[in-house]
């Protein structure tokens, strides 16, 4: 899913628009066509394209390897990589515990970055903004959440200001809630993590930056980051527009979708930022996002632009994304998937424990896993073994004209037509909506008895034709520059 941003509309931010942002940045020279590198003296040749298997729901589950078998932690290369998270306290409690026993175990280097230093279960949590320009910091009103802790501590939040409270008042709202405490200050953290996350990591070689509810895959990672060069500055991730009001455009990497940062590219940045702090803590007062001000400067100021990774790095919830999506040319589906963003923990346990079984399950050729093998190994399964599911919404979004009025015709008017994937209805309203995209969908908790239902056979004939690739630029190859 691609994004645009505008700063007007303060509460709508991300307006989601397929807008061709056709930047000659997107593309370079095409790669070797077979990259081979030494891991775990295995030999490996990239240039593979995938076998194209038939849509099975293969439970990975049964073949799993008990855990103990799995190494990720100690994978070479794994210590030249530090893992940033982004946090702030309204969310800590929800969002971060379930990386502590996931994410955590694989990534060795972690650094946690928030407005408010703390230590939770043992995890040092760093203020990311105990630096920030003073009379900023000590006078701006969107400091008052950062004052507040500083004076009495967590035990001050209240429960109305914690992000699930916020996410129940609003949960339309991707972002989290814009009016929020938390939200309002964490725009000025992503310059000044630059240079604390260096100095707490020197010897670093990438810092991939991401948000507590973010999905990094490890393994994949550190597949693309061993094709590139680290002492180049390299500043790579999920493109998207900002427009301002003055139809200046800054092309951004996404920071939900997890963004990667060379050392020499962190070097360049960190020192631009000290020697100008005033003026780029202004510069993120004035603004809206914290990761557009850092694209900016890196492009601008550094002559670092943004790489492209998408369709590698994702700023879609797996619960909610499109696997048949193609942009900018480039099909989604054949594609390492290094991140997805958005997901609860309950969502980042499930990915996190499928990566782990396809690390285990190829170790001999590295195959990476694709957004393809998250599909059929993690979002097919749980529709074969539900395939209609109540107090459920699957987000199917066309209105069907017809009056149904229950549940059974809206599943025949979605099985008249090979096109439909999925269906919803609401008793209601009576109202019967089919989509031709596959989607789990979220909780409908209103408890008003929506039903979602999906289309098997479809899904499965759609996805046979659909489940190939090339292996080129467009379908599947690495994107390194
Ligand atoms: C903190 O900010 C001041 C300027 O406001 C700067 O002179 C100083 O070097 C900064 N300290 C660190 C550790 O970045």
């Amino acid at each position: 899913m691609l994004f645009s941003r505008r700063p007007s509309i303060r509460g709508a931010f991300l307006v989601i628009a397929a807008l061709c942002i056709c930047y000659g940045v997107f593309f370079g020279p095409a790669l070797p066509s077979t990259y081979h590198k030494d891991w775990s003296s295995f030999e490996v040749s990239w240039s593979q394209s995938q076998t194209a298997s038939p849509v099975q729901a293969e439970d990975s589950s049964h073949a799993a390897p008990p855990s103990s078998t799995l190494s990720c932690g100690n994978a070479p290369g794994m210590h030249d990589i530090v893992l940033v998270i982004k946090t702030g306290a309204t969310e800590v409690e929800e969002k971060l515990p379930i990386h502590f026993s996931t994410t955590m175990d694989c990534f060795p280097n972690v650094l946690i970055f928030s407005d408010y230093g703390e230590t939770v279960d043992g995890h040092v949590i760093h203020d990311a903004l105990d630096n920030i320009t003073e009379n900023i910091r000590m006078t701006h009103p969107d400091f008052e959440l950062w004052r507040r802790l500083r004076e009495k501590g967590r035990a001050d939040l209240r429960p109305e200001e914690l992000s699930e409270a916020n996410k129940i008042e609003n949960p339309s709202n991707p972002t989290g809630n814009s009016d929020s405490i938390g939200w309002r200050v964490d725009r000025f953290k992503n310059l000044p993590m630059l240079g604390k996350a260096l100095a707490l990591k020197p010897d670093a070689k990438w810092f991939i930056f991401a948000d507590a509810d973010t999905y990094i895959s490890w393994s994949n990672l550190l597949q693309w980051v061993e094709q590139l060069d680290h002492t180049k500055p390299i500043y790579s991730g999920s493109g998207a527009a900002y427009t301002s009001d003055d139809e200046f455009q800054q092309i951004f990497a996404h920071g939900g979708s997890g963004y990667l940062v060379s050392s020499a590219a962190m070097k360049a940045g960190a020192d631009h930022y000290a020697q100008n702090q005033e003026y780029l803590d202004n510069a993120a007062l004035n603004h809206f996002y914290g990761d557009v001000v850092l694209a900016t400067m890196f492009e601008h100021s550094l002559d670092i632009p943004l790489t492209w990774a998408f369709p590698m790095t994702q700023g879609g919830d797996p619960m909610l994304m499109d696997f048949a999506e193609i942009s900018y040319d480039k099909k989604l589906w054949c594609f390492p998937a290094v991140s997805y963003h958005h997901l609860t923990p309950t969502t980042l346990k499930e990915i996190w424990e499928l990566e782990q079984d396809w690390v285990a399950s190829h170790t001999k050729n590295h195959e990476p896993l694709r957004h393809s093998d998250v599909f059929k190994q993690w979002l097919l399964p749980k529709l074969k073994s539900q395939d209609v599911r109540t107090d459920w919404d699957n987000h199917a979004d066309h209105t069907e004209n017809a009056d149904v009025h229950e549940y059974e015709a809206c599943r025949q008017i979605c099985e008249l037509n090979w096109q439909c994937m999925q269906y919803r209805y609401s008793p209601n309203s009576g109202l019967c909506r089919t989509f031709d995209k596959v989607m789990v969908g979220t909780p409908d908790d209103k408890g008003v008895g929506v039903v979602s239902g999906w289309n098997l056979q479809h899904i499965d004939r759609f996805f046979d034709g659909f489940d190939s690739c090339d292996g080129g630029e467009n379908e599947g190859r690495w994107i390194t520059e």
